[in-house]
């Protein structure tokens, strides 16, 4: 395949920023994969056929203690360009006979590194540079044939290189926003030294996802489950750009949707695109099975069985099918991927990996399983989907269910979804929704509080408002929004929204707390 060849292959040694690793170089035009680091020759041609270069993450693990995660060793002997950040940059000097030792001084965040030669990784870079560091060993001694590249105050070694053999290696994370030139760094690397083919961009994905989904389908039928959401979303439209009416979508409406939701998914599919469009609204159903249910997994479990059973009913209305379309992703894959790896933790189950019905298996068209939710927009967008659906933010699958804590009914569940208008349309108008909050939205706690309007005592319900910015919603920081947009949404929600008054601001990170409260 064109797009994918020429490409680069990430082995993961176990960082929390791998991923981000991936999303630098895609951001270059150069498809990228990312590997367990047990991964094989031969699994690396497969993800990448004709890779450029290799790149090894950073990781936990120190590379003198026994178990540490080795270097595969067809990883030096496969001629191409290779870079190690971090454990990677250790774990090339521990191979290659350097020593590699605890730092006299750890190094967590911000550095100035010192570059000996503006040239190859740092073509084009100032002489001083600021980098994000977060290490405990270092490079004491490097291996035969390397030299510093560049200096920072506690690592002699912060970045070093065999430009011969076209091995690199630094110490600190040029893939994270804190190192500010980290991406020009990482395109000198992916294109300046690896010569890789900058043939990964959206039109060009969507030409060759169309033929191959088309050769996979060949003249059967697929029914795509549609939750509201950018991935599935894309993914419709993507299916029927390659299959016209033979893909059938089916959407759940279970009445625990944002202000507008359901009608804007109805719209876009039914109307606008023409698509075959099964909408069931099972509102009633949801709610009285969700009467009297306060306990936050109660209400998880008892919203996916009554998924499942109502998705089942509407797919017997649809005709045959052979193919289940879903919106897997790419972060997905990998997270299904690593919790089959010995002691690798599960982060959060998908429903979209695993758990099909028997007679399914095998039979699962997942047109974009290698793109990141970026790309997944930026697919959407060249198809020509519209923004409220491209730039929707993530919603939970079980919706407000778990925003509304305590009992759901449909009275608490109107308050809930004008509060939460109110907030986003505010930080829409503000210009905050897209950059400044990766998610954003109310809650509607299970206390009331007292409150004084007019001359009166009130005893009414009380909102949270959750704002946060992460890029991969396993860490997230509260969003530090300005005062006056604050002060005016919880003005707005006392006045306009029957029965609250009071509102709240949530200012816990996560960990300790998660974005959602339930
Ligand atoms: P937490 O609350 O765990 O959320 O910090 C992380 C991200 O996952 C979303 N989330 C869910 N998504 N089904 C989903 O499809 C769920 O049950 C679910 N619970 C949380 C949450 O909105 C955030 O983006």
């Amino acid at each position: 395949m064109l797009l994918k060849s020429g490409g680069i292959v990430i082995l993961d040694f176990g960082s929390q920023t791998a991923q981000l690793i991936a999303r630098r170089v895609r951001a270059a035009g150069v498809y990228a994969a990312l590997l367990p680091y047990e991964a094989l020759y031969t699994d690396a041609q497969d993800a990448v056929p004709d890779f450029r270069g290799i790149i090894l993450s950073g990781g936990p693990a120190s590379v003198y203690v026994p178990q540490a995660p080795q270097l595969p060793g067809w990883v030096l002997e496969s001629g191409v360009p290779v870079l190690g950040i971090c454990y990677g940059m250790q774990l090339l000097a521990h191979q290659l006979g350097g020593k590699v030792s605890p730092a006299p001084d750890r190094e967590f965040g911000f550095a100035e590194l010192a570059i000996w030669e503006n040239a190859g990784l740092f073509e084009g870079l100032l002489p001083q540079e600021r980098v994000w560091m977060s290490h405990g060993d270092h490079v004491e001694v490097p291996p035969a044939g390397f030299t510093s590249l560049a200096k920072s105050p506690g690592a002699p070694y912060a970045a070093m290189g065999d430009p011969q053999r076209g091995w690199y290696a630094v110490q600190f994370h040029p893939e994270v926003t804190h190192t500010v030139h980290g991406q020009v760094m990482l395109h000198n690397f992916v294109i300046g030294l690896c010569g890789a083919a900058q043939t990964w961009n959206p039109h060009d994905f969507i030409d060759a996802s169309v033929a191959s989904v088309q050769a996979q389908v060949g003249e059967g039928r697929v029914l795509l489950g549609l939750s509201g959401g950018v991935d599935s979303a894309v993914a419709g439209a993507l299916l029927q750009k390659a299959l016209g009416d033979r893909v059938v979508p089916v959407f759940v409406n279970h009445g625990l949707m944002r202000v507008g939701e359901a009608e804007a998914v109805v719209r876009t599919f039914g109307t606008d695109l023409k698509l075959n469009l099964h909408a069931v609204d099972a509102t009633e159903e949801f709610l009285s099975a969700l009467a009297g249910v306060t306990d936050p997994e109660e209400k998880r479990q008892t919203i996916g069985r009554l998924f499942v059973e109502t998705f089942e009913a509407a797919a017997q209305h649809v005709g045959a099918f052979q193919w289940l379309g879903q919106g897997t992703i790419y972060p997905d894959v990998i997270e299904s991927a690593g919790t089959d790896r010995p002691g690798a933790q599960r982060i959060k189950s998908h429903h979209n990996v695993g758990g099909l019905p028997v007679r399914m298996q095998g039979r699962v068209v997942e047109p974009l399983r290698d793109l990141f939710k970026d790309e997944v927009r930026e697919v959407g967008t060249a198809l020509g989907l519209p923004d409220e659906i491209v730039w929707r933010q993530p919603f939970p699958g079980p919706g407000l269910a778990i925003r509304c804590l305590g009992e759901v009914t449909w009275e608490r569940l109107e308050t809930l979804r004008r509060a939460d208008d109110i907030f986003t349309s505010e930080l829409r108008i503000a210009g905050l929704l897209r950059n400044a909050t990766a998610q954003a939205f109310a809650v509607l706690l299970p206390v009331k509080s007292v409150g004084v309007m007019g001359d009166g005592r009130t005893y009414e319900e009380v909102v949270a408002l959750r704002a946060v910015a992460t890029d991969d919603f396993m860490t997230a920081d509260w969003a530090r929004l300005p005062n006056d947009l604050l002060a005016r949404v919880a003005n707005r929600i006392v006045n306009e929204v029957r029965g609250v008054n009071r509102v709240v601001y949530d200012i816990t990170s996560k960990p300790p707390a998660t974005i959602e409260w339930e």
